[in-house]
């Protein structure tokens, strides 16, 4: 089975989203397989979005995953990483699908409530940075 990594960020704990974004995933069939809730440090921050590097909206998108705690999870099921990118919608939540995790929930780009792997490659990356000997 295909394993995807989550995190629900921030901006969705906050605002007590995290047992309606679980639910998604769980009624979409998808098995939650590791679950951790903490504070990213800005190590950690810059490791996981390190591919962003040097766009304009680096600094802002540290400051904002770190801001607050998060919760990270691994998804396992058929198609996990597409299955996971459709639920959660476009990264703006004006041009998400109605439905989808971020129409529902995003504030705007910067607060846009899930992070979720979009590639095997990013999800086993991803997976050994927020799970560490796991
Ligand atoms: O999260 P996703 O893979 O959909 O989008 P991305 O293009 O990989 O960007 C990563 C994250 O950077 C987004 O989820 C946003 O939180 C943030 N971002 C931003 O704040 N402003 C932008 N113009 C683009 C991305
Ligand atoms: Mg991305």
């Amino acid at each position: 089975m295909e394993k995807t990594l989550v995190l629900i960020k921030p901006d969705a704990v906050e605002r007590n989203l995290i047992g309606k974004i679980l639910t998604v995933y769980e009624e979409a069939g998808l098995q939650i397989t590791a679950l951790r809730m903490l504070q990213a440090d800005l190590d950690l921050a810059r490791k996981h979005y390190a591919e962003h590097e040097g766009r304009p909206y680096f600094d802002g998108l540290l400051a904002e995953i770190t801001r607050g705690p998060l919760v990270a999870l691994i998804l396992e099921g058929g198609n996990a990483i597409g299955t996971v990118r459709t639920l959660n919608g476009k990264t703006n939540p004006k041009e998400a699908a109605p439905g989808t995790i971020r129409a529902r929930f995003a504030l705007d780009t910067s607060h846009n409530s899930v992070h979720a792997s979009d590639s095997p490659e990013n999800a086993q990356r991803e997976m050994d940075l927020w799970f560490p000997r796991g």
